[in-house]
């Protein structure tokens, strides 16, 4: 399906939906990679969702709080039937509390403040030799920059350069930083 045909979708350019060179990048991933389980956090109306899905043969679960959105999304994952599960939850909670078995393929897109305190529960939901991919971790060029972040972004920022460090200095994951997109960096799990 493309991204015109789907409910909800917003045209401008701040649209949330993932940027052309990423969503490229993640179906490449998917194609050669061939996760057989995918979590995402951060549905918004479920586009990134329908390119991993239609990208290899995986069960995606995706994590949106936004009701609308959900409810969006579930109508545009509707094709993939069972294979497609949206759950409409806080991804803090969800992530401390599933049950579920672990995953092959962890696309981290929510909230990108909560990136440093999500980690070690994500960690956890990893199957070893699995990835996590997060987006926006360069955010519009501000955690690598040397200009002055404005107050209200100041700890979003700052959160964003500790989940940059964390990830990278820690010896269960092998992290390449990708500049594309707003930063997308790509972490295999090698830990149990
Ligand atoms: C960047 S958008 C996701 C875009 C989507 N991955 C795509 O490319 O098609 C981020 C989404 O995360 C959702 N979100 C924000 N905070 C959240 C939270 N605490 N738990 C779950 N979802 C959250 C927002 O409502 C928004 O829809």
């Amino acid at each position: 399906m493309e991204k015109k045909d789907f409910l909800g979708v917003d045209k401008d350019e701040y649209s949330p939906i993932l940027k052309e060179d990423s969503l490229s990048f993640l179906a490449r991933l998917c194609e050669s990679f061939m996760p057989k389980r995918v979590l995402e956090i951060g549905t918004y109306i479920g586009f990134s969702a329908s390119v991993m899905l239609s990208s290899c043969e995986c069960s995606l679960v995706t994590v949106e709080k936004n009701e609308e959105n959900a409810s969006l999304a579930k109508v545009n994952l509707a094709p993939y039937g069972d294979r497609a599960k949206v759950v409409c939850a806080d991804a803090g909670e969800f992530i401390k509390r599933t049950k579920l078995p672990k995953f092959d393929l962890i696309f981290l897109d929510g909230p990108k403040g909560q990136y440093l305190n999500y980690l070690p529960y994500l960690k956890k939901l990893l199957n070893h030799g699995g990835v996590l991919v997060a987006d926006n971790v360069y955010f519009h060029g501000l955690v690598n920059g040397k200009e002055f972040v404005k107050h209200k972004l100041r700890t979003l920022v700052v959160n964003l350069r500790k989940f940059l460090d964390a990830i990278k200095n820690d010896s269960d994951f092998e992290t390449t930083v990708y500049d594309i997109g707003d930063g997308l960096s790509v972490s295999v799990y090698n830990g149990k």
